[in-house]
């Protein structure tokens, strides 16, 4: 029996986001002097996307560590790389509360925290320790009341380069009204050309995050998009603001829904981009991965790298340990000798 699961209890009597600012404040007592990425290398695991080397492809998703206070920690817990953010140029408070919603019955969660975050020159300070120490990515986003988004985007390229591993453009978050619209044809291109204009040459890969609720065709245009623009890898998905059946008493609270019920939907976003895209350009799965096998089927649905969260509020931090053993024994069974071998052989 896991710690965790004699502490989930206690935990799940705190209101969910006074639960995750404890769990934060835990995790940075226990970032002491820095961290130890790697300590339990597995090199059939090690695996190479958009010029960067993970030591696993199971990655921590954005909006965990919005502030990049605990990157550190939980690399040390195995992750492969961790995302903070979503980070805006300006501080901002987000939506009012209550704005975070476990849905136990159903091992989801549902929020529209609206970016709250410290902005980006706080993170940034934080952010110079991890240079060089593991795989830290930087979510983007734009302010709420921003007179130009685009420009928000470009300020953060500007400004996060630095100590970025590699930037992800956020356009897929349900709770900024309107910045979804950010994916259509059209305002994507004038989005992406503005990043390619911001970016350095020598600056960190840029990879773009997109809503599972895309219609149809809108996969294939997104691909074109991105490519055309120099984006290195497209993030498959966010949260969705639809509502397959679901049996907690919080299923009608607004927001974006993670956790189990999003798995089915983020493999079909997933399988979409890779039909739209042939390969041509890497993919990130992300969306209700629970276990070794759902990060299994996404690698072999096409993704390079994986993402989690939700699962880690019903499982624990021992989640990762658990999929990256449960891979390395998937490549071995099924005869493959690198993550990469495995991408896209469904
Ligand atoms: C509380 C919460 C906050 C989130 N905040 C962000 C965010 O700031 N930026 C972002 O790109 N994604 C954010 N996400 C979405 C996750 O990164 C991920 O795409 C989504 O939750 C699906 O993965 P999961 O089912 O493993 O949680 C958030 C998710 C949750 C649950």
């Amino acid at each position: 029996m896991s710690v965790y699961s004699l502490l989930r209890p206690l935990v799940f009597k705190l209101d969910a986001e006074k639960a995750h600012r404890a769990t934060i404040a835990a995790l940075k007592l226990r970032s002491g002097t820095g961290f130890t990425p790697e300590p339990d290398w597995t090199p059939t695991l090690e695996t190479r996307v958009a010029g960067l080397r993970f030591p696993n492809p199971v990655g921590l998703a954005a909006g965990f560590d919005k502030d990049a206070e605990v990157f550190g920690p939980m690399l040390n817990l195995g992750f492969g790389f961790v995302e903070v953010g979503t980070l805006t140029p300006r501080s901002q408070a987000g939506n009012a509360k209550p704005r975070l919603f476990r849905l136990t019955e159903d091992r989801a969660v549902i929020n529209r925290m609206g970016f709250n975050n410290e902005g980006q020159a706080a993170a940034l300070e934080r952010l110079k320790g991890s240079i060089g120490n593991g795989i830290v990515g930087v979510n983007i986003g734009a302010n709420k009341d921003s007179p130009d988004r685009i420009a928000d985007y470009a300020e953060g390229v500007r400004t996060m380069s630095s100590v970025a591993d590699y930037l992800t453009i956020n356009i897929s978050s349900p709770n900024t009204p309107g910045l979804r619209q950010l994916q259509d044809e059209g305002a994507l291109r004038g989005l992406l050309g503005a990043v390619r204009e911001a970016r350095r040459v020598e600056g960190p890969p840029i990879f773009l995050k997109v809503a599972p609720d895309l219609g149809e065709g809108e996969p294939d245009q997104i691909v074109r998009v991105a490519i055309e623009n120099g984006i290195d890898a497209i993030i498959v998905a966010n949260t969705t603001v639809s509502r397959p059946d679901l049996r907690s008493g919080h299923a009608a609270e607004q927001g974006g829904l993670s956790g189990a019920p999003l798995k089915p939907l983020a493999l079909q976003a997933l399988r979409n981009f890779r039909a739209a895209s042939g390969g041509k350009i890497p993919l990130i799965g992300v969306g209700g991965i629970e276990n070794a096998d759902d990060a299994w089927a996404r690698i072999r649905a096409g993704a390079s790298l994986v993402q989690l969260y939700s699962a880690m509020v019903y499982e624990g931090p021992g989640i990762v340990r658990r999929i990256t053993k449960g891979l390395a024994q998937r490549l071995e069974q099924e005869g493959f000798a690198s993550i990469a071998d495995a991408v896209g052989s469904e």
